[in-house]
């Protein structure tokens, strides 16, 4: 009999009452689980009304990404993170702080920052582990001064005392060589009122953080800007191969010696032009060493020679 069964024939003969059977149980099962009374359905309704507006701290609505990143994102954020400067315990903790700070930020600022959840908190966790040698940093693209403001915050959390350069045009909108100019997401123009509330947020190095209107690769901006040698350069203004090469070439010539160059959206597909402009630079005589990607950012460490001594 248990050989009959298992032949072909007898399964296809049988297949219907498989069927049958297979349909009644999933109807036994259906009716367990339907709610008689309604009480079921009422709780559910309930929680999704209750969970509606709590989604609005996280959502996309108002800035053109959502902040819950998937789980799966969080943990590689982390990993990456913890590849790069070989401490996981340090990397979580401060992916935790940055994602809060976040939240916070958007909440309370004026715009947004710009980019993915994981890049943003990978940008903010990764500087102050990388331990730049000094406080000094520029950010090339700033948008609304909000990553700014929160990487002084992250600094200031590791004991430093961040001081803070911006580069932007400050165009009313975001400029981008290449790509149509819309209106942002929050419905807030880009300009240095709305910067510099931004960086209020962040306190009194925040107040003073020095705002270059124009581009990076105007001379005038350069003359100013080189002033100092930067523990910190931030990468994220022009994102087609030449605007990023002109970035790395200026980043190479004030950078301070050990300091950490990040490249933003690097290897995103949509901005193919960093990781070209990346391999250009790094195939010059460069004092720069790749030391990592996290998310969408990949993090540069100079020589710690002086540029004198290496020249
Ligand atoms: C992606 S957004 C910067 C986002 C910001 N760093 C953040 O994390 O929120 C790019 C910014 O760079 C500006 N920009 C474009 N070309 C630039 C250039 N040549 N020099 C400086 N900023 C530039 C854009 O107008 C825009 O405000």
């Amino acid at each position: 009999m248990r050989g009959f069964l298992t032949t072909k024939a007898a399964r296809r003969t049988l297949r219907p009452i498989a069927d049958l059977i297979d349909q009644r149980i999933e109807r036994r099962i259906r009716r367990s689980i339907r709610d008689p009374d309604g009480e079921l359905q009422r709780e559910l309704a309930a929680l999704r009304r209750r969970q509606e507006p709590l989604e609005l701290l996280f959502n996309a609505t108002g800035r053109g990404v959502s902040r819950l990143p998937a789980d799966v994102h969080l943990k590689r954020g982390i990993d990456e993170l913890a590849l790069m400067t070989g401490d996981s315990d340090d990397a979580e903790r401060n992916i935790a702080q940055a994602f809060r700070l976040l939240i916070a930020l958007e909440a309370l600022g004026v715009g947004r920052i710009a980019g993915g959840t994981m890049n943003i908190c990978g940008k903010l966790a990764a500087v102050p582990l990388l331990d730049p040698p000094n406080d000094e940093i520029l950010e090339i693209g700033t948008l609304y001064g909000m990553f700014g403001a929160a990487l002084i915050r992250m600094m200031e959390r590791a004991g430093r005392d961040p001081s803070l350069t911006i580069v932007d045009p400050l165009a009313g909108l975001q400029l981008q060589p290449g790509t149509t100019e819309r209106g942002d997401p929050t419905g807030t123009p880009v300009r240095g009122p709305a910067v510099r509330t931004n960086l209020a947020l962040a306190g009194t190095a925040g107040t003073a953080a020095r705002i270059q209107q124009g581009f990076s690769e105007d001379p005038e901006v350069r003359a100013l800007l080189s002033d100092r040698s930067y523990g910190v350069i931030i990468i994220d203004g022009d994102h087609s191969a030449p605007g990023v090469l002109a970035d790395l070439a200026w980043a190479e010539q004030i950078i301070a010696p050990g300091g950490i160059v990040v490249l933003d959206d690097f290897g995103h597909p949509k901005w193919p032009g960093i990781k070209e402009a990346y391999d250009k630079h790094m195939a010059t005589d460069t004092r720069l060493t790749y030391l990592g990607q996290v998310a969408n950012s990949g993090y540069l460490r100079a020589s710690t020679e002086s540029r004198a001594a290496s020249v």
